[in-house]
């Protein structure tokens, strides 16, 4: 039992190897292997959804008719057990600004949700003519440059895009980034105030051709002068001639649409009540 060099150093070695491999990469392997399974898992729960029939979509350019809904009722929830929309009669004709108000957790998002496809009416009909264009409540940006989370695939177009940015009011940010319009932002990027995201969601919407805009509460986010601005600039102006849907708490922008709608409880307030 003589202790060699030729038998020291190899098991020395081994024990050494055998060290990392169980207190570093064992240990990695578990993690991975129980995020892919999470992964896994989502995946096959989407995969497993209910396939979603495009909504109804008619060429009735004819009747100048944008979004057009008729007794429709709405639920989240399979078994229908309470209904988030109830008896919705509404039409909207191309190229009109519509108001959308209502109460917190009135179904002001899940109405777009309707007009979008993502919720299926229980009954009722439902009718969308046109190509339409988001911008959700929760703003969501990707880890790309400011410029690529506005484009979102679409093609440059210089002028289009300098329109887009200032009707925004997203000049200003620009200059405060520390590389403009380029700056990386999302995960790893620079991080960008709530205010600032919900402008570049926002832009990203009205950059993309569309012939029906619909914006679930933009103008929370960001204070009332920027609002304001908004508001004017790019709901009122650049986006002239579309037909739009705005969601919004403050009452005060209603006055300057062509429609109101306001929700209660997911159902229509009379027109009279709500002016
Ligand atoms: N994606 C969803 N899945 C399931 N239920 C939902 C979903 N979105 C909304 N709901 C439900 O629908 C109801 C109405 O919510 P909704 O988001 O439409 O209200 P809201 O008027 O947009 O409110 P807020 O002013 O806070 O944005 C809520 O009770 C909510 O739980
Ligand atoms: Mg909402």
């Amino acid at each position: 039992n003589r202790v060699s060099a030729d038998k020291v150093f190899p098991i020395a070695q081994y024990f050494n190897q055998l060290q990392t491999l169980m207190a570093v990469f064992f240990p990695r392997a578990v993690t991975t292997a129980s995020e892919a399974a999470v992964s896994i898992k989502r995946l096959e729960q989407f995969l497993c959804l209910e396939e979603n029939l495009p909504v109804k979509t008619q060429e009735s350019v004819l009747t100048g008719q944008a979004v057009g809904m008729r007794e429709v009722t709405a639920s989240w929830d399979k078994e229908a057990t309470s209904n988030v929309l109830r008896d919705i009669n509404m039409t909207i004709e191309s190229g009109k600004f519509c108001g959308l108000s209502g109460p917190v957790g009135s179904g002001k998002s899940s109405l777009i949700q309707l007009i979008l496809g993502e919720l299926r009416p229980l009954h009722g009909d439902l009718m969308v003519n046109g190509t339409v264009s988001y911008a959700s409540q929760e703003p969501w940006l990707f880890v790309r440059s400011v410029r690529n989370n506005i484009l979102f695939g679409q093609p440059y177009e210089e002028q289009r895009y300098k329109d887009v940015v200032r009707a925004c009011c997203l000049l200003k940010d620009f200059a405060q980034l520390p590389q403009g319009d380029k700056t990386l932002v999302g995960e790893q990027g620079t991080s960008l105030s709530g205010g600032q995201r919900t402008r570049i969601n926002l832009a990203r919407a009205v950059y993309r051709k569309a012939d029906i805009y619909l914006f679930d509460d933009p103008l929370s986010a960001v204070n009332s002068h920027v609002a304001r601005s908004i508001f004017e600039e790019c709901f009122m102006d650049y986006l002239h001639g579309k037909t739009r849907i705005l969601v919004t708490h403050q009452v005060q922008y209603l006055k300057d649409v062509d429609y109101v709608i306001m929700l209660n409880n997911g159902a229509m307030v009379p027109e009279d009540i709500s002016k």
